[in-house]
């Protein structure tokens, strides 16, 4: 696991930031800082506790140090305390009676220690401690029995950490005395079975078993928990006891990044509000159930506990009908799965969905008004999938008047219900990009009456602030495709050729406009007063829109295009605001710079893979950041190398001329010059 032990690297940064150095208010204390009744002495270089704190000091902050033990005495002096923190020293064990005066404490962090080396003794001080509600022990290399001892007779904890161990198999001996325990922390652990592990936390609430090797999660029956976070681990199966007529408290459970074949089999009655399931490889089966006519096709599958047979369980695999309680979902999460379609009534029995969340799956058609999706609806995405056409009739469209955000960009389609978006009436974000749609031209969506329609049309939605229209293969845009919009956001880029009429009725909204790889040239920008981004790459310009020059922009993307310069005035209209650029794969001339310097000035501005911006003269390309100062001649960028050059050229013309005219005229000359050498070498 790459990402094993970040967490507390982190910690361990923000630590050194938020801990000031040694403050010189208290100079009997060098390496400590006293705020009220809290001594911070992080990162101090301690070895030992140091004893010279007041008495009553009631939280005790020693991370960051060398402590090696916690001896006998070490906190003798501090009867008060409620809060102590080891953390990230190189602890490896606690004195039995380190703790045999400290009946208040309550928190305890020995995060990122070696305590896997004196855990015996350790776990001999810890029981010393009747109140300890809080205790953090990731990252101390703890095997199952190390941590199964450590844990021993702590009846009073409420939180336990034991993040970033070395947990395999968790039983019910693991946290056997925990029977207050609310929230347990197994995060990142190599755990690959868990049997019968927390039949005594009747009280616990959140789990996080995430980054472990879980096979599976078979006859899951915790009907107290409110969160399980099972993400990151191998799970295959999730089937939770199905004879259980208790309502589940869960409300939240995470299954992402796993290897979930079917949806999960969810308790018969619960709560469950958020569910997660993106990066699996699940799918809905009826159809196939349909088809399995063979007498002996299996359509149940059994797991049984191999120890004991104490519970087998057994799973319906085709029923789709068998998926649990879905009935108080608000969230659900299905991106990066395989599904082909909902089951029958699969989406009706969630009323108060608000999220759904298909994007990269493989849904071929969508029928809004065979799922009967919900009025709570706020965001659909089912972008990333395989759709020709979205199917409504204008009932169902009534219905879905909360429906706020909605992508459907890198599909197929072509066909969508007439007036759709018209019909929408909290409509805020629509991404359509990369899929093969027209815009229609007014007469076209009026006259269309039928169930779907070939082109779309946003004319009055007032609500809609962001357009996406990204790679549609858009010819031309008519100025009334934005009548009565009041767009934020317009993205058009990689529309190759698109031919933009006027969007003069945007000019008091827009602040983000694309117009990327759509080879537009001299557009005029001076209306859109508010406009922040812009982005023009990839246009073939050789020179900026004087327009330009009326903007406010922040962010300005002027890639490949074939710009040698920035007119001067417009860089200094523009630096002020401006605070992030891109100008990378421009031919610029290395002796028209003034405008790099106006940007390098003005300390706001970010010039994105400023390495990578070059300029080019006569002699070589060179990068613009470190500029040797080219000499160029005059102000309208000539360089001087054209004129050294071009009196080389002629010098040399000339020379070669009269070299010719000599060999011409005065052949004899030459005779002579070649004989008296001759005669000069042979004379010997
Ligand atoms: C600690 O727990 C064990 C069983 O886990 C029990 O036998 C023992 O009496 C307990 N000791 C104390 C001091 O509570
Ligand atoms: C351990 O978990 C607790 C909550 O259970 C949390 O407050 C603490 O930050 C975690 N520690 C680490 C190192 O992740
Ligand atoms: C589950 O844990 C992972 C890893 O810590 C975290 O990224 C994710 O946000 C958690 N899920 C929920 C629902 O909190
Ligand atoms: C669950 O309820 C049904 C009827 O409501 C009853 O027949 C069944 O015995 C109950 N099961 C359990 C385990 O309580
Ligand atoms: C078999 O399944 C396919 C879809 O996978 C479905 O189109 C077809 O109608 C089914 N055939 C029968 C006989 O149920
Ligand atoms: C179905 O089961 C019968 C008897 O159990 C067996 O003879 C037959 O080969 C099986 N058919 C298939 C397709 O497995
Ligand atoms: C579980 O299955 C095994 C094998 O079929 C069986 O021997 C055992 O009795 C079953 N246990 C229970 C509790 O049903
Ligand atoms: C969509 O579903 C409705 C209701 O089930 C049905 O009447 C209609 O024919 C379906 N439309 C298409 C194109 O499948
Ligand atoms: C629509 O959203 C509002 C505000 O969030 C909420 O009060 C209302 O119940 C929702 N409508 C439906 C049908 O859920
Ligand atoms: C729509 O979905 C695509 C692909 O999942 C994503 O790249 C894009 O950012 C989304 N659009 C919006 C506006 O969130
Ligand atoms: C600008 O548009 C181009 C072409 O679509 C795209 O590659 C680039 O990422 C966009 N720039 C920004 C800053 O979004």
């Amino acid at each position: 696991m790459p990402v094993h032990g970040l967490t507390p690297i982190l910690l361990c940064l923000l630590h050194v930031w938020i801990i000031p150095s040694p403050a010189s208010s208290h100079p009997q204390l060098s390496e400590c800082r006293l705020i009220q009744r809290t001594a911070l002495c992080n990162d101090a270089k301690l070895s030992s506790v140091p004893p010279g704190l007041p008495r009553n000091i009631e939280e005790l902050q020693l991370n960051y140090n060398h402590i090696q033990t916690l001896q006998d005495d070490s906190l003798l002096r501090y009867p008060s305390l409620t809060s102590l923190s080891v953390a990230c020293n190189s602890l490896e064990k606690l004195e039995s009676n380190t703790f045999q005066d400290l009946s208040l404490l309550e928190s305890l962090n020995l995060a990122n220690n070696n305590l896997y080396i004196g855990y015996p003794e350790t776990s001999q001080a810890l029981k010393k401690l009747p109140g300890l509600k809080v205790l953090d022990l990731s990252e101390n290399k703890l095997e199952d029995e190390m941590a199964a001892t450590l844990l021993q007779n702590l009846t009073s904890l409420e939180y336990l950490n034991l993040s970033g161990n070395l947990l395999r198999r968790l039983d019910e001996t693991s946290f056997r005395d925990l029977n207050k325990l609310k929230e347990l922390n197994l995060q990142r652990n190599i755990i690959f079975e868990i049997d019968g592990a927390f039949a005594s936390n009747s009280k616990l609430q959140r789990l996080n078993l995430a980054f472990n090797n879980l096979p599976c999660l078979t006859d899951f029956h915790m009907t107290h928990l409110v969160v399980l976070n099972a993400s990151h681990n191998f799970i295959e199966w999730f089937i939770s006891r199905q004879d259980l007529n208790d309502t589940f408290q869960l409300e939240t459970l995470d299954l992402s990044d796993n290897k979930l074949l079917f949806f999960p089999f969810l308790p018969s009655h619960s709560h469950l509000r958020n569910l997660y399931l993106s990066h699996n490889s699940l799918r809905f089966y009826e159809q196939l159930a349909d088809n399995a006519t063979s007498p002996n096709a299996t359509t149940t599958v059994e797991f049984y506990n191999l120890r004991k047979y104490a519970s087998n369980v057994t799973a319906e695999l085709w029923d789709d009908s068998l998926h649990g309680d879905v009935s108080s979902l608000e969230i659900l999460d299905l991106r990066g799965n395989q599904v082909e379609y909902f089951p029958y009534g699969f989406i009706q029995k969630m009323p108060f969905l608000s999220r759904l969340q298909m994007c990269t799956n493989c849904l071929k058609s969508l029928n809004l008004t065979y799922e009967q999706f919900p009025g709570s609806l706020y965001e659909l995405d089912i972008s990333n999938n395989r759709l020709k056409q979205v199917v409504a009739d204008e009932g169902t469209l009534a219905v879905l008047g909360n429906l706020t955000y909605f992508n459907l960009s890198l599909n197929d389609l072509e066909w969508l219900p007439p007036r759709f978006f018209s019909s929408l009436p909290s409509l805020r974000s629509v991404d359509l990009s990369y899929n093969h749609i027209d815009i229609c031209l007014s007469e076209e969506a009026e006259i269309s009456t039928d169930l779907v329609s070939s082109c779309v049309d946003w004319r009055n939605v007032v609500s809609l602030g962001q357009l996406y229209l990204k790679g549609c293969n858009l010819e031309l845009i008519p100025s009334s495709a934005f009548a009565g919009l009041s767009l934020t956001h317009l993205e058009l880029s990689d529309n190759p050729g698109l031919v933009l009429q006027s969007i003069q009725s945007l000019s008091r909204t827009l602040q983000h406009l694309g117009l990327g790889n759509t080879h537009i040239q001299d557009f005029d920008f001076s209306h859109l007063k508010n406009l922040k981004f812009l982005n023009i790459s990839r246009n073939s310009l050789a020179h900026l829109s004087p327009s330009l020059l009326t903007l406010d922009l922040k962010v300005l993307d002027l890639r490949d295009n074939r710009l040698s310069t920035i007119p001067h005035g417009l860089a200094n209209a523009l630096a002020p605001n401006l605070q992030i650029v891109f100008l990378t794969g421009n031919p610029f001339n290395c002796c028209q710079t003034e405008w790099f310097r106006a940007f390098e000035k003005s300390k706001t501005i970010q010039m994105v893979g400023l390495s990578d911006i070059e300029c080019e003269d006569p002699v070589r390309t060179q990068q613009l950041q470190h500029l040797e100062s080219s000499v160029c001649f005059n102000e309208a960028g000539e360089s001087i190398y054209w004129y050294i050059l071009l009196f080389v050229s002629i010098s040399l013309s000339f020379v070669g001329i009269s070299v010719m005219v000599l060999l011409t005229f005065k052949p004899q000359m030459l005779k002579k010059s070649i004989k008296k050498k001759c005669l000069k070498s042979t004379s010997y």
